[in-house]
């Protein structure tokens, strides 16, 4: 099984961004926690972040080749992307939104997602730890799906 861990917007700036609302882990150290999690599940992980919407776009729209899902972060593209959304429901794999900071607790603006209602389900508000939970449930989906398969339950 491979899951892509994707990271949107300035999420390359974590650790010394906003550290009162992103905490104080660097994304190397995030995506370090991931592989560690990923080898217990017994996962391939594979880790990307780009600033560029299309880049995010393209990624999203090659995943199904190589990927059996994708635990994504899209950051600021969350709020505004239609792109994105797009993108996650034409793929067809799951996903799992993680924000770190509780978005609904923030402004206005952030309180809306493009991306959520096309994904298996969001996280938001645990920091970090979001994401070592969103691939946890991810992988926890995954193997519930292929067991229903492969017992012809549905
Ligand atoms: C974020 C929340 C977004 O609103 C923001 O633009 C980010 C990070 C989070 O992880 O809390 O860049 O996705």
């Amino acid at each position: 099984m491979r899951i892509l861990i994707l990271n949107g917007p300035n999420l390359h700036l974590l650790g010394r961004r906003e550290p009162e609302t992103y905490g104080r882990a660097s994304l190397s150290q995030i995506e370090e926690a991931l592989r560690e999690t990923a080898a217990e599940l017994g996962v391939e992980i594979e880790c990307r972040q780009s600033n560029w919407e299309g880049r995010l776009v393209d990624w999203i729209g090659e995943a199904p080749e190589r990927f059996d899902g994708i635990v994504f972060n899209p950051a600021a593209y969350t709020h505004t992307s239609v792109a994105l959304r797009d993108a996650i429901a034409g793929a067809g794999l799951p996903v799992v939104e993680v924000h770190i900071s509780n978005v609904h607790a923030r402004e206005e603006f952030r309180r809306r997602s493009y991306t959520a209602a096309v994904c298996l389900g969001q996280i938001c508000g645990l920091g970090t730890a979001g994401y070592d939970w969103a691939l946890r449930a991810l992988v926890q989906h995954l193997k519930s799906r292929s067991n229903r398969e492969a017992t012809h339950e549905y």
